[in-house]
């Protein structure tokens, strides 16, 4: 091996030694540098007679591209080296599960509301919405509750640290039955003089409150109010609608439908709506799934209307227990826990 093999494999080593670029154009410097090794060699050339300086000279100009080719197949590995480093640096690992939002759904009370209002929009009722702080006239009197009247006690109440214009202290509606009140008031006004006045057929589902809380109640909770008022309203009409209703929420026709006497301030007669279903888990079984009754004269007389006149029914249901029998959930407190396992069952 001459010098100048030897000298084109010590580069070689060199570069390879490199493990920066910063440290392989250093190592280029010693052999290709302005004082480097073959430049040296080169200008050695000058003191050679002119025979021997060709054959050398295309010897070290051999050795320099030797050299060069040496330092770039270094530097692209060293870039490659870098790229690849930058690469395995901002990998994203597509194997990790993503952060994502759940896809969200409709609780099932809310899920019941709508079915609820579907069918009775079918029917020709119209939905209502009303507040749930309510004055204590809206909530008790005008339904034919007066003050320190026994049948207030049936609803333990929230009450508001707030007075209405006439002193009384608001309170959290403990019923959606004032919506009856708001709604009829409403519409008399609408459609005073108009002969004759067009029915009132409206539902008015929403929260209520009151100081209960076990498997079966919880402090807030939903109703669904109904009226329908016209002239010659009576209770064969409530029974075939709330049958009608019974069917399509269930989508069955298996049941039976009960009216149970019972006592309500705002109705006379008044009965609560049992209905038991002939098959399935709870055949047999009656369950209470609304109150009702035909409108008090005196709340007639509330809503601005004449008694003589217009006649109807109301009726107030519980969406949640619908919804716990829909889906045969046995504990009423599961429905407002927000627990997203329970949840996201109904999706
Ligand atoms: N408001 C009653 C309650 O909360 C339910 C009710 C009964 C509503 C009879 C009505 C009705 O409209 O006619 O217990």
């Amino acid at each position: 091996m001459n010098d100048l093999d030897q000298m084109a494999r010590q580069a070689q080593a060199d570069f390879q030694a490199a493990p920066t670029p910063a440290e392989l154009e250093n190592a280029k410097a010693r052999f290709l540098g302005k004082s480097g090794r073959v430049t040296e060699l080169l200008k050695g050339l000058a003191s050679l007679p002119a025979e021997q300086k060709k054959l050398r000279g295309a010897d070290i100009n051999q050795l320099k591209a030797r050299i060069e080719a040496a330092l770039q197949a270094r530097r692209e590995q060293l870039a490659d080296a870098e790229l690849q480093a930058q690469l395995r640096a901002e990998a994203l690992d597509v194997t990790l599960p993503g952060r994502w939002r759940g896809m969200g759904g409709l609780h099932p009370v809310s899920r019941t509301i709508e079915r609820i209002e579907a069918i009775f929009a079918s029917m020709g009722f119209d939905v209502a919405d009303g507040p749930e702080i309510e004055t204590d006239w809206m909530n008790f009197t005008a339904l034919n509750s007066p003050k320190n009247h026994p049948a207030r006690s049936m609803q333990d109440t929230f009450y508001v640290d707030l007075q209405d214009s006439e002193g009384a202290w608001l309170n959290l509606r403990t019923h959606t039955s004032p919506m009856q009140v708001r709604y009829a008031l409403a519409h008399a006004e609408k459609y005073k003089g108009v002969e004759p006045m067009p029915e009132i057929r409206v539902i008015a589902p929403g929260r209520t409150y009151r100081v209960d809380s076990d498997a079966t109640h919880s402090p807030m909770f939903h109703q669904c109010e109904g009226l329908w008022i016209g002239t010659d309203v009576s209770f064969k009409d409530l029974k075939a609608v709330f049958a009608d209703f019974v069917r399509r929420f269930f989508e069955t026709d298996d049941f039976d439908v009960r009216f149970r006497p019972s006592f309500f301030p705002f109705t006379e007669p008044s009965a609560e709506i049992d209905i038991a279903f002939r098959s399935g888990p709870l055949a047999g079984r009656w369950l209470e799934v609304a109150g009702s009754g035909q409108v008090h004269p005196a709340v007639v007389r509330n809503f601005g209307l004449d008694p003589e006149v217009h006649i109807g029914f109301a009726f107030g249901m519980g969406p949640d227990r619908l919804t716990m029998l829909r889906y045969g959930i046995d504990d009423m407190r599961l429905l407002f826990e927000g627990d997203l396992r329970f949840l996201a069952q109904f999706r």
